[in-house]
């Protein structure tokens, strides 16, 4: 039973991967961000496939001085998204892009948030926060949406990944807020 075990796990992992979806790209390898300690990807580095409200559990809080992303990541200096305190925010997007953090950025990032899609790179999505730049809470989808829930009335910054043209409302359906894709056909 033993030696057969291996390669029952074998087929099924090969089964798994060629049953995704073609455009489907696994969240855990396409979406990171490697941040380093110091400018030029060099120091010690994390490598992260999700947000963090907290880095000082990852011993990275006031530490990142350059990093390399996948996707669009937002860096904020306090915890939870700066929710508690607005401060400097820092983002960036693209395919293993790599920066330097700008020097007032340095040292400071002690939560980080991905946005976008959780498993197909560059697919339509939509993210409401309810404060500027990125901070604080957030509501997001894939479809039109003709009511935001918890975030209607609140919304102070959008984020849109992909190629869709999106109509926000203020006033829609009855309900405060809501948001649709603009179909131009
Ligand atoms: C962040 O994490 C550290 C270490 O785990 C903990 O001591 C600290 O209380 C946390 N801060 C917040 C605001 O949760
Ligand atoms: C979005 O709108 C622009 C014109 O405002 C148009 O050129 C573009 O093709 C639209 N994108 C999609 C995906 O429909």
């Amino acid at each position: 039973m033993i030696t057969v075990a291996p390669l029952f796990l074998l087929v099924v992992a090969v089964s798994f991967t060629t049953s995704l979806p073609q455009q489907a790209v696994p969240r855990a390898t396409a979406v990171y961000a490697n941040v380093y300690s110091e400018v030029d990807q060099s120091g010690y580095n994390f490598k992260f496939t999700d947000s963090l409200t907290n880095l000082s559990a990852n011993y990275f809080e006031d530490t990142m001085d350059s990093a390399i992303i996948t996707g669009m990541w937002v860096f904020y200096e306090n915890v939870n998204y700066n929710t508690q305190n607005q401060d400097k925010v820092y983002w960036a997007a693209g395919i293993d892009y790599f920066f330097n953090f700008p020097e007032e950025y340095r040292n400071v990032i002690s939560s980080m948030r991905f946005v976008g899609h959780p498993d197909i790179l560059n697919a339509d999505y939509w993210t409401l926060f309810d404060m500027t730049l990125y901070q604080g809470d957030s509501v997001s989808g894939t479809e039109d949406a003709t009511s935001l829930g918890g975030m209607e009335g609140r919304a102070a910054s959008m984020a849109l990944i992909g190629n869709a043209n999106w109509t926000v409302f203020t006033f829609s359906y009855g309900a405060p807020a809501s948001i649709l894709r603009l179909d131009l056909s």
